[in-house]
């Protein structure tokens, strides 16, 4: 079984539910305290062992490539003063994993944006990160979907117990039969309804595929909205009883969601400033309770 080395990364959407900050700052660059979500993800893929990241950009978003350069006027004068430590673990990072780059011209579904990263990738099993999706756990989520391949041979993906007010929200998986925290998927559905879905076992946004997933998704005709779907491509392996839901250990922030988002600057920044943060968000409640 080959080594799990790559990891792609899609980051060529337009933000809209940014906007307007995302007219001017890729949603990618967005922060979590000081630290973009970008890096934050990609620190992730670095501590599982990952070696190189693809990030399959879009033209109109040079910010996320000039984030990771070190050689600019920026990082120059910060040298010169002697402040590169300021970057908060960004030169180590790049020190231990490639950024590379795949463009997506025309967006047209996440399955046509993963299809990008097939020269990239080669014939290599790799994983996929959405960066809005940040996830806290004790062991990395790609290194537990490492292991969980090494365990099964299939493609995996990170899943978890939804709550029904958000499965419209997310894939869902028909689950054929489970052994412990594996679960073998006989389909996916994208965003059914509550009523219509299967399981209450979502699609998180961390996945590994093996390298034939690029040719399942190359014959992948477009679906919804007349998009390459990744769902389609999940399908297709499940069918071919190789997709498997991984119940990871962990839990996950939506930042692609602005409630989601604040969720997670609340939750960093109570881990790393417990004491100002208690205090301030007591001051909130006492001020909105005597407000009403
Ligand atoms: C995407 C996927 C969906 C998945 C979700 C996870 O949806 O299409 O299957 O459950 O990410 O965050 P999006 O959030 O881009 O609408």
């Amino acid at each position: 079984m080959s080594e799990v080395r790559k990891a792609a990364i899609p980051v060529a959407g337009m933000g809209t539910r940014f906007l307007p900050v995302t007219k001017a700052v890729p949603k990618e660059l967005l922060p979590v305290g000081t630290k973009p979500t970008l890096q934050i993800v990609i620190e992730e893929a670095a501590a599982s062992g990952i070696e190189e990241v693809v990030l399959i950009t879009s033209p109109d978003k040079q910010e996320i490539t000039n984030f990771f350069r070190t050689d600019t006027a920026y990082d120059q004068k910060l040298k010169a003063a002697g402040k590169e430590a300021l970057l908060d673990g960004l030169s180590d990072l790049l020190k231990k994993v490639k950024i590379t780059t795949a463009p997506q011209e025309n967006p047209k579904g996440l399955g046509h944006a993963i299809l990008c990263a097939k020269e990239a990738v080669c014939d290599e099993p790799f994983i996929v990160i959405l960066p809005d999706v940040l996830i806290e756990s004790r062991t990395p989520c790609c290194k537990q979907l490492i292991d969980a391949y090494k365990k099964t041979g299939c493609a995996v993906n990170a899943t978890e117990h939804t709550p029904k007010s958000q499965i419209h929200l997310y894939g869902i998986y028909d689950i054929e039969r489970s052994e412990n925290k594996f679960h073998y998927a006989s389909a996916v559905i994208e965003k059914p309804s509550a009523e219509e879905a299967p399981s209450d076992l979502s699609v998180v946004g961390r996945y590994l595929f093996p390298a034939e997933t690029f040719k399942i998704l190359e014959e992948t005709p477009p679906g919804k909205n007349n998009e390459i779907q990744l769902a389609d491509a999940m399908n297709t392996l499940a069918k071919m009883g190789k997709m498997v839901a991984y119940e990871y250990e962990g839990r996950q922030f939506d930042t692609g969601d602005p409630a989601g988002f604040l969720q997670a600057n609340i939750f960093y920044g109570y881990k790393n400033h417990k004491k100002e943060i208690e205090q301030f968000m007591e001051e909130v409640i006492n001020h909105s309770q005597s407000a009403v």
